[in-house]
């Protein structure tokens, strides 16, 4: 069974690849190494011993779409991760996002409904849920407005899907990712540092390994016990499995609606200055850092309820914290004494 992931030289695509090889998938990567390197290829291979097929195309060339189809008949199942995902970028470019990762999406499904069936699985975000009234999340947690383009484009994705699905033979799996963080324990493949990290723990190993001079930490006056945000901080290893398992659910025919959607977390919160003290364990190291003002758009507290995926998906994350963080800095260490 020839398995798609698009985005499959990105963090967590990369992960998913392994997996899927782990589980005895043939997989063809795409990727327009926009926020990737053709190196990853070969980190992949080193983890299973086996190189995935690629091809370098960007989805948003809808005839380099339709020709990938043409070129490959027995593709089984999709995992769609291109996309563009910095938050800030997505507000200073909405439009690079919208036509990257909605008409990405389009150009995929318009293939996929030319099959008989055909079996995908999406790369959707807790960031749909915006700062949801009610802690853990369910699935069923009413969605906000987006609070920025990138998370309007999952919202939309996700209509798009679901309107699609009534009328094509096209099923799909929505996973709302919480937080991702952490690297493959063998250290061959993690999180790609293009640019001054957005998100936290790349921040904070970069710090650590003295590329950055401090982490800045956002906001100490938010109505948490220690006054920091709270997140839902889940192994990408942990996140990776679950995109196999779903897609494995669909194959055999398991999914009871042709729509279906899950939280994938850990279920358990975890504020900045509790992943600092739980890095700073592990790294066996002081972090330097400073309390700043609130980033924008940021939430109060996001983790997930994650009964769904533990009963329905029969998945649950393994790893604690502090084996997600020890994962991300033997990544960065790995990386720096290259
Ligand atoms: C986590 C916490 C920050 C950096 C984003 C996207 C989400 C998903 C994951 C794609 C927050 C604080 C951060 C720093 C800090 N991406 N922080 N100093 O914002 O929860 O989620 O990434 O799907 O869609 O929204 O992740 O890692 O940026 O922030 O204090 O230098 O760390 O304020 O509380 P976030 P993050």
């Amino acid at each position: 069974m020839k398995i798609l992931v698009t985005g499959g030289l990105g963090f967590i695509g990369s992960h998913t690849v392994v997996e899927l090889q782990n589980e005895g998938f043939e997989v063809i990567a795409i990727d327009n190494l926009s926020n990737s390197s053709i190196d990853v290829l070969d980190g992949i291979e080193r983890i299973t011993g086996k190189k995935p097929l690629f091809e370098n195309i960007d989805l948003r060339d809808k005839l380099a779409v339709q020709n990938f189809f043409s070129k490959y008949l027995d593709i089984s199942g999709v995992i769609h991760f291109a996309a563009s995902k910095a938050v800030g970028e997505s507000v200073e470019n909405p439009l690079l996002y919208y036509e990257n990762n909605i008409n990405s999406l389009v150009y995929l499904l318009q293939e996929l409904q030319k099959k008989p069936e055909a079996h995908f699985i999406f790369s959707s975000s807790c960031t749909v849920y915006g700062q949801a009234e009610k802690m853990p999340i369910t699935e069923n947690a009413p969605i906000q407005s987006a609070m920025s383009p990138y998370g309007n484009t999952k919202q939309i994705g996700e209509e798009i899907i679901t309107d699609v699905a009534k009328v094509t033979n096209i099923n799909s799996i929505l996973l709302r990712y919480f937080n991702p963080i952490g690297a493959h324990p063998s250290a061959e493949i993690g999180e790609l540092p293009l640019g001054v990290p957005q998100n936290l723990v790349p921040f904070i190993t970069q710090t650590a390994f003295g590329l950055r001079e401090k982490l800045s930490v956002f906001g100490n006056d938010y109505p948490t016990p220690d006054g920091t945000a709270i997140r839902d901080y889940i192994h990408v290893v942990d996140l990776a499995k679950a995109h196999v398992i779903a897609l494995q659910r669909l194959l055999n025919k398991q999914n009871l609606e042709k729509v279906e959607t899950f939280n994938l977390g850990t279920g358990t919160g975890s504020s900045v200055l509790e992943v600092i003290t739980a890095f700073e364990k592990v790294a066996n190291q002081k972090l330097n850092y400073q309390i700043v003002g609130r980033r924008e758009g940021d939430v109060i507290e996001a983790y997930a309820n994650t009964d769904k995926a533990n009963t329905v998906l029969g998945w649950k994350a393994q790893s604690t914290l502090e084996e997600a963080l020890a994962s991300a800095w033997k990544w960065e260490m790995k990386i720096r004494n290259k």
